[in-house]
């Protein structure tokens, strides 16, 4: 096949993780005779440095004439005394809506080989870890009305958090689909005791529930949900949820399975163009130092390829890969924790571990 991808390389140590995840892409493409073409596209705190805006118009086109897009991370201090619209923050919200990316799929899973690396008791660790976090991406409080203002001489500032029923039912029948594929149970988060919006979510998803009858449905309040996936999360499969909620849990839920190094991510509409991306920030602390955990983004290209590309058998042999690099007790830092018979190493060696074992 051929396939187009628009690369964002992204900041801080992001563009060492896109890097790894290229030259895993270039090996499978060899291996299984496919033929990817990149096209670069600036967002973040590059394009504001580029072109003084974090996704001009030119930059998202690029993305939507592609077949995938894959994204390493954006952000840093560089940028961060900029206002709200011009955060390089804001192109990844812009770049997510203008794609009509409402659906985003964080999976924790625990690798059987980290299991030592959870903060987590070895007794709850034993249980498993194996649920998917379904986050509505483009509305909630993130697309709401934002403003500072001044009230009674003080200064005020508001942020809404809107949700329309279409929106509500789009995702949550992403979230019925995605139980149906596992283990059939999926649990809405929300905060149905204090919000507007809770209630709706809770009343569309009750609906949906009844097209989906061997689904065990349930729901729970997101201070909870919180508080489960750190006491109990072998009880949870997929969990839906509005689109802060579920960045915030998707942190947590990354944590508890070792490192949020580990974890990747797919965003997809209606079609199959998606973005892919790792959930973890750009870490700037650690640009530069060839230190960074490429893992997350290389299993999000492994993402793009099952889902957008319905690749599977490549998809599978790149988790293969870093399982087996794993096995050999290869470690970057972050989930490097002493064992006897691990061995740190660091960015561009684990990508190399990775290809050597495709
Ligand atoms: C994430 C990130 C983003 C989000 C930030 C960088 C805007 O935290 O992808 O989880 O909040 O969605
Ligand atoms: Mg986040």
């Amino acid at each position: 096949m051929d396939k187009t991808i628009a690369l964002i390389y992204g900041d801080g140590a992001s563009p060492e993780i896109v890097t790894q995840a290229v030259r895993v892409l270039d090996a499978v493409a060899a291996k299984y005779g496919h033929t990817f073409a990149y096209t670069r596209a600036y967002m973040g705190g590059e394009a504001i440095d580029k072109f003084g805006d974090p996704l001009p118009q030119s930059q998202l086109d690029i993305c939507l004439a592609s077949d995938s897009v894959l994204l390493g991370a954006v952000g840093g201090p560089k940028w961060e005394g900029l206002p709200g619209e011009k955060r390089p923050e804001k192109g990844l919200l812009r770049l997510r809506a203008g794609m009509g990316l409402y659906a985003n799929n964080r999976p924790a899973r625990i690798w059987p080989q980290l299991a030592a690396a959870s903060p987590l008791k070895d007794s709850i660790v034993q249980k498993g870890i194996d649920f998917i976090v379904v986050r509505e991406l483009i509305g909630g409080v993130y697309f709401g009305e934002h403003k500072t203002f001044e009230k009674d001489g003080e200064r005020a500032a508001l942020d809404t958090m809107p949700y329309s029923e279409h929106e509500i039912r789009r995702i949550g029948r992403i979230g019925f689909e995605t139980a149906m594929q596992r283990r059939k149970k999926l649990t809405c988060v929300d905060k149905a005791n204090v919000l507007e919006t809770s209630r709706l979510w809770r009343a569309v998803l009750a609906d949906l529930a009844g097209e989906y009858p061997e689904v065990e449905y349930n729901v729970m309040f997101v201070d909870n949900a919180a508080m489960q996936i750190c006491k109990d999360p072998a009880q949870f499969d997929v969990i839906v949820t509005e689109n802060m909620f579920g960045d915030i849990l998707s942190d947590e839920a990354s944590e508890i399975t070792g490192s949020i190094g580990m974890v990747p991510s797919s965003s997809l509409g209606d079609g199959t163009r998606g973005l892919y991306e790792p959930i973890h920030g750009s870490a700037p602390d650690i640009a530069g130092q060839d230190i960074v955990n490429p893992i997350a983004c290389i299993l999000s290209a492994a993402m793009m390829l099952r889902y957008s590309f319905g690749m599977a058998a490549e998809a599978d042999a790149i988790e293969h890969a870093v399982g087996a690099a794993l096995d050999a007790g290869l470690r970057t830092a972050d989930i490097y924790a002493g064992a006897p018979g691990t061995q740190k190493i660091g960015c561009a060696a684990m990508g190399s571990a990775i290809l050597a074992r495709l």
